[in-house]
C-alpha cells in the first residue's frame, strides 16, 4: 500500500512515501528547486517519492495533507467577528483555502497526469496532529505524550495529546492568537531578525545577554493552568493567518509582529545591518528564558494529563534544542523522541502515517531509526559531476579514504563530505556535511571567514561518538538528530574550543555506528589519531539550502575555500585543483 504525504502551500514544502507503514523516502521541496523554506506546491518532492519508490501517480492508494482547512472553523469565524480587521483576511483565506483543496486536480496539474486514472483517496489531517503524529508513529514507544507547538497551523498553535497503540488523542490545544511560537518571532524581529526562520540564529546569542529584561518580558505572557495567554497589546500580526505571507514565487514573507508598545519600553528596533547591542543580546535572553519557562509549564501540565515519562514531540519549536536539552531537569519528562524534520515539513511524514495507523487501523511497525530519507547518487553520476567541474580527484577504497580524511581534519583542513542519503529535516548528520577539527581556536573564524559567513554568535555543533557522550557532556540522553543542546563538561571544553559556545554548551549529534557506519567509522579514525572522539559538523552550503546533488556539492567546493571534499569514493583536494 501506498502513501504520499504532503505539504503543500506552507512553509517548507514537502513529500514523503510510505509504502506498506515504512518510510521509503522524504524530502523537502527547498532541497530540489533550491529555494529556501519554499512554500508553495512541492512537484519535484512528489516525483522524487515516486521515483524512488518506483512507482507512478496512478499506483498511489492514498493522499494525505498535513493541513485542513475545515478544522477549528468555528474559533477562526469567532475570531474574525471579535475583531473587525481581520474578517476580509479571513474571507480572502477560505477563499485560496478551497481552491486548494483540490488535490487530486493539484497534483496531476503539477505533475501533467489525467487525473481520471488517479485511484487515491485524499486525507486532510489538522496541522498539529500531524506534527505529533510525525514524531509518535516514528518512536519506538507504544505509549507516549504527543506535544507540538510552533507559530501557528490550522488556527492552533499548541497541541498536546495522549498516544497509545495506533491512536492519538488530542488533550488540548492553544488557539490563536496565543502562540509561543509567534512570541518569539515577534522579538527576534524587534531586534533585527526579520526572515522566516531566523529564530534559529537568534537562540545563539541568547546566551551573550543577561538577565535584565526577564520580568518586563514575562508580563507579555500569561500562564495559568497548563495553558498560556499573550498580552496583545505587544503585537501587531500573529499567526500564519496574517503573521506570514507567502508569495506567488513560493518564499515567504513575515509581516512586523511587534507592535509599538515594544518601541515604548525597549525603545527603537534594531536595524537589521546595525550593531548588536547589550540591550539586543539582554532581550535574546529574556526571550529565550520566558520561552523556556512557557514550555516547561505546559510540558509539567501534559505529564499531569499523562502519567508518563515519553514524549514525541514536533512542531517548529521543538528545533529550540537548548529547551529540549534542559527539559530532562525541568519537567519529569525521562526520554523523548522528536521528529528531526520537526518543522513543517514534517508534516508530510506526520500525515502519512497518521492515514496509514490511525485511519487504515494498520499495525504500528519498526521506529525510524535514522534521518537519512533522502536520495543517494551513483558513483559514476558522482564522477561525471567532478568531471563537469573540471575537479581533479583520486578515487579511494573506504580505509584509505577514511585515513586521508581524517588526517586533512586533524591537521586543521576544512572538508566537504558528501556519502549516501541526503537527511531529512534541517540539519546536516553526516551525510551532507562539512566537517572540522573540534579543538583548534581558530576553526569557527576559518569557516566563517571561507565558506559559512554565519553570524559571530552562532555556534557550531559537535558529532560524538555515542559511547563518548557521557564524557564529554553533562546529560547522557542521545540526541541523534542534534536536537539537543548539553553543558559540555569543565575537563573536555577546550579539547572542544571550535564547538564550546560562550556558555559552556554544544548541540550536539550523538553518532553510532547503527546510524550512520560510515561517519561513525570517520570520527572513529579521527579519534585515533587526535584522542578526540568528536569532529564539528556543520552543513553543506553556503547562504542555500543544504547540497543535495554531487553536482551542488561540487559548485560549492569549487566556489568557496574549502580545503577538500570527499565524496562518494573520491577525494578531491585545493591544493591539486
Ligand atoms: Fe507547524
Amino acid at each position: 500500500m501506498l502513501i504520499l504525504g504532503i505539504n503543500m502551500f506552507h512553509a517548507d514544502a514537502s513529500a514523503a512515501i510510505v509504502q506498506d507503514g515504512e518510510i521509503v523516502f522524504a524530502i523537502a521541496e527547498e532541497r530540489l528547486n533550491r529555494i529556501k523554506h519554499f512554500g508553495g506546491f512541492p512537484r519535484l518532492a512528489i516525483q522524487a517519492c515516486l521515483d524512488a519508490a518506483g512507482a507512478t501517480l496512478d499506483e498511489v492508494d492514498h493522499v494525505a495533507v498535513g493541513q485542513d482547512s475545515d478544522a477549528n472553523l468555528r474559533r477562526k469565524v469567532q475570531y474574525a467577528l471579535s475583531n473587525a480587521s481581520k474578517l476580509p483576511n479571513l474571507l480572502r483565506l477560505r477563499q485560496r483555502k478551497e481552491n486548494l483543496r483540490d488535490v487530486r486536480a493539484l497534483i496531476a496539474n503539477a505533475l501533467e497526469v489525467d487525473p481520471h486514472g488517479l485511484k487515491f483517496r485524499e486525507h486532510h489531517l489538522e496541522h498539529h496532529i500531524a506534527h505529533i503524529a510525525s514524531a509518535y508513529y516514528c518512536c519506538p514507544w507504544e505509549k507516549a505524550a504527543g506535544f507540538s507547538y510552533d507559530g501557528s497551523g490550522d488556527f492552533v498553535s499548541t497541541m498536546m495529546a495522549k498516544c497509545e497503540g495506533k491512536e492519538v488523542q488530542i488533550l488540548d490545544r492553544v488557539f490563536l492568537p496565543d502562540s509561543l511560537g509567534s512570541f518569539y518571532t515577534m522579538v527576534c524581529e524587534f531586534i533585527g531578525y526579520k526572515k522566516y526562520g531566523d529564530e534559529g540564529k537568534v537562540m545563539g546569542l541568547a546566551p551573550y545577554g543577561g538577565d535584565t529584561y526577564c520580568e518586563r518580558l514575562r508580563e507579555i505572557i500569561n500562564l495559568k493552568n497548563g495553558r498560556f495567554q499573550l498580552d496583545l497589546k505587544y503585537f501587531e500580526a500573529l499567526g500564519s493567518n496574517d503573521g506570514m505571507k507567502l508569495l506567488p514565487d513560493g518564499t515567504i514573507e513575515l509581516a512586523r509582529h511587534f507592535s509599538e508598545r515594544m518601541v515604548e519600553l525597549f525603545g527603537a528596533p534594531r536595524d537589521p545591518v546595525g550593531e548588536i547591542t547589550r540591550r539586543d543580546m539582554d532581550l535574546a535572553y529574556a526571550m529565550q528564558h520566558c520561552f523556556e519557562e512557557v514550555f516547561f509549564h505546559l510540558l509539567n501540565e501534559l505529564h499531569r494529563r499523562t502519567g508518563v515519562e515519553e514524549l514525541a514531540m514536533a512542531g517548529g519549536c521543538a528545533l529550540n534544542s537548548v529547551a529540549n536539552g534542559k527539559l530532562f531537569s525541568r519537567t519529569p519528562f525521562r526520554h523523548t523522541w522528536i521528529q528531526p524534520a520537526a518543522g513543517d515539513e514534517g508534516l508530510a511524514i506526520g500525515a502519512a502515517l497518521h492515514t496509514y495507523h490511525s485511519v487504515l487501523q494498520q499495525p504500528r511497525r519498526e521506529q525510524m531509526n535514522h534521518a537519512y530519507l533522502g536520495p543517494e547518487f551513483s558513483e559514476p553520476r558522482i564522477e561525471q559531476a567532478l568531471k563537469s567541474g573540471g575537479v581533479a580527484y583520486r578515487r579511494l577504497e573506504r580505509g584509505p579514504l577514511l585515513e586521508a580524511v581524517a588526517d586533512q581534519i586533524a591537521r586543521g583542513d576544512v572538508t566537504g563530505w558528501f556519502q549516501g542519503r541526503m537527511e531529512w529535516g534541517p540539519r546536516a548528520l553526516g551525510n551532507r556535511s562539512i566537517v572540522a577539527h573540534p579543538g583548534l581556536r581558530n576553526m569557527k573564524d576559518v569557516l566563517n571567514a571561507r565558506i559559512k559567513r554565519r553570524e559571530w554568535f552562532r555556534p557550531f555543533a559537535p558529532s560524538i561518538l555515542a559511547e563518548h557522550q557521557s564524557e564529554y557532556f553533562e546529560h547522557d540522553h542521545p540526541s541523534p538528530y542534534m536536537l539537543h543542546v548539553y553543558k559540555i563538561r569543565a575537563a573536555k571544553r577546550a579539547q572542544l574550543c571550535a564547538v564550546n559556545h560562550v556558555d559552556d554548551t554544544g548541540r550536539l549529534q550523538s553518532v553510532s555506528r547503527e546510524q550512520n557506519a560510515l561517519y561513525y567509522e570517520l570520527i572513529r579514525v579521527f579519534q585515533r589519531k587526535t584522542g578526540i572522539p568528536v569532529v564539528l559538523n556543520t552543513s553543506f552550503n553556503e547562504n542555500e539550502p543544504i547540497v543535495c546533488t554531487p553536482e551542488e556539492a561540487v559548485d560549492c567546493f569549487r566556489r568557496t575555500h574549502m580545503d577538500a571534499l570527499a565524496i562518494g569514493p573520491f577525494l578531491a583536494t585545493k591544493s591539486e585543483n
